[in-house]
């Protein structure tokens, strides 16, 4: 496997037809409607996944038992990221405008420690923090799922249970996209899973091939009937741990059950009389959300318009700044003080925006993470939920790489993930995504290894205006960032705003990633011109977000993937 800059697929055809649109993903003919609705909205990686959610729904459930059903069903439904065996994050604002997040984000094991990749000259050991048992932090789904559920759930758990396990042990017709990654995964499932068959076939996987999931089935089942304790003890606790054992893995039986998820305080912020709900460390996603938002806000952008030179530059010479502050500042608030406060300080970002030069690039080399006077120092997926009530979730889960370490827990039939390859192997060293980091996310046992996920909702006029995130990696930041600008700056609906052609500026490496002809010719050679360095690939993501417009909830799911939203 590669360490390199991760790789997004490119866009497909979306077919829309006056006010419906018809796909075939998951081999069944699936009505992915446009909407408006008003009583409630699901938008995900998969038309089963979004099925299942829109008929908690209808049932009577809450956005959160949609959540719940959701995320299951994307476990079974789409191995490359949906998950028991990863983590997330969640926001929540509820229809009397209260909001909070969860952070079911994987925990390093006891066992783990600051230079467990290193060799003995101190190099990092290529692919140890991404397809190895050590790869994997202790996961956090299940746990997020149920102290969801106990807070916020109506329906009865079992009930949003059963869905995900009726996929798993009836089976479900394939997509062509998820042939594809089965296909490309099956070689690295061959070599990291002896004498295990799990999502592997005698032949090439095709569309419309039934997956079933025998032994997933049956730990859902296990989850159904004991709620957490079904996955963190028990069989299930017994049999991670025997596949720990067997692959040098760390995560241990007192891991797991002392695995547990944290509700923590939004962070909040404003654009334009807008206010932007989102994700707290140890994601990097909301400080940086709203540092790059102040970052452009002064700015004509309405006027300059979508994608347009100007536009452009403004917004790579604010990420730029952002990133590198990501590097230094960002971490496990649970044991590294992040300085919150300091980074979101309008002076703060106004002053990093000073050194920005309208005639040249800023080279990386010259920005470093600003200073505080008095400071000591693929594989993700989102969805976005409305219910009748207007309670709405906003919630990104991960497994880090697609199909996470490519690891199976034998004979529970779910995928570990690769996170810990999210934290800072050593000062300096680029992780997956290319992203370099430091002391704040080292790492120490027990820590929650930094991540990019921004899952976010907005309010204008103090009511419920859009939820959107993305998968993406590094990019799920600045995709959640563009299409936030292409809705509120230039006017896109919806869909158009998710469909729309992204860009990407991490810092480091010092280039623009683009899509595909995201930019025209013009647009492209002035930027060149000024010495900006633009690559073709490396970004895209797959954002599912809902806007909420005086007609009803308006949805826009992302063409990139087999995306679907659906809403009654
Ligand atoms: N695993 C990607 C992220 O959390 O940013």
């Amino acid at each position: 496997m590669n360490r390199q800059y991760i790789l997004i697929q490119t866009p497909t055809l979306l077919l829309v037809l006056a006010f419906f649109q018809i796909s075939f993903a998951q081999g069944q003919t699936v009505k992915n409607i446009d909407g408006p609705y008003h009583n409630g909205m699901v938008v995900c990686a998969t038309p089963s996944a979004s099925k299942v959610g829109l008929e908690i729904l209808k049932k009577g459930g809450n956005a959160v038992d949609a959540v719940v059903a959701v995320q299951f069903a994307l476990a079974v439904t789409y191995p490359e990221a949906g998950n028991i065996g990863g983590g997330g994050f969640m926001v929540y604002r509820n229809a009397r405008g209260e909001s909070n997040t969860l952070d079911f984000r994987e925990k390093a094991p006891a066992a783990a420690s600051a230079n467990m990749y290193l060799d003995s000259a101190g190099n990092v050991i290529p692919d140890m923090s991404l397809a190895t048992h050590q790869a994997s932090g202790v996961p956090g789904s299940v746990d997020g799922m149920a102290e969801a559920h106990h807070k916020y759930g109506k329906l009865k758990w079992a009930e949003l249970v059963q869905p995900a396990i009726d996929l798993a042990h009836n089976g479900f017709a394939i997509s062509k996209k998820l042939a594809g990654s089965l296909n490309w995964g099956s070689t690295q499932f061959k070599k990291l899973n002896p004498g295990k068959t799990y999502l592997l076939k005698d032949t090439v996987w095709k569309e419309g091939d039934l997956l079933v999931q025998e032994d997933l089935a049956k730990t859902l089942t296990l989850i159904r009937d004991k709620g957490r304790d079904g996955f963190y003890a028990g069989k299930v606790a017994d049999e991670i741990a025997d596949e720990m054992k067997n692959g040098k893995g760390l995560i241990s039986k007192t891991d797991l059950l002392n695995y547990h998820s944290i509700w923590r305080k939004a962070i909040t912020g404003n654009y334009k009389g807008f206010k932007i709900i989102t994700m707290p460390p140890p994601s990097s996603g909301g400080i940086a959300l709203l540092q790059l938002l102040h970052s452009v806000e002064s700015y004509p952008l309405h006027r300059w318009g979508y994608n347009r030179d100007s536009t452009v530059q403004l917004i790579v010479e604010a990420e730029r700044r952002v990133y590198a502050d990501r590097s230094k500042y960002l971490g496990d608030p649970d044991f590294y003080k992040v300085p919150v406060d300091s980074l979101l300080k309008p002076a703060y970002i106004e002053g990093r925006m000073k050194s920005f030069n309208w005639n040249a690039a800023t080279p990386s080399s010259s920005i470093q993470p600003g200073s505080f006077v008095g400071y000591e120092s693929d594989q993700t997926t989102h969805y976005s939920i409305i219910d009748s009530e207007g309670n709405a979730v906003s919630i990104t889960t991960t497994l880090n790489g697609s199909f996470g370490s490519k690891i199976f827990v034998g004979g529970a039939g779910f995928l570990l993930n690769n996170e810990m390859d999210d934290f800072s192997a050593k000062p300096g060293v680029p992780n997956m995504f290319g992203l370099v980091g430091g002391k704040a996310n080292s790492i120490q046992p027990g820590k929650r290894m930094l991540s990019s996920m921004t899952p976010t909702i907005i309010e204008k006029n103090g009511k419920l205006f859009m939820v959107v995130g993305t998968p993406g990696g590094s990019t799920i930041i600045t995709s959640v960032f563009q299409t936030i600008l292409n809705v509120i700056e230039f006017d896109q609906d919806m869909q158009q705003a998710v469909t729309s052609k992204r860009f990407h500026h991490q810092w480091l490496p010092d280039q623009v990633n683009i899509e595909k002809d995201a930019f025209d010719s013009a647009t492209m050679e002035k930027l060149q011109q000024k010495g900006y360095k633009i690559i073709t690939g490396g970004v895209g993501g797959r954002v599912d977000a809902i806007l909420i417009t005086k007609d009803g909830y308006q949805g826009g799911a992302d063409p990139r993937g087999d995306d679907s939203k659906m809403g009654y």
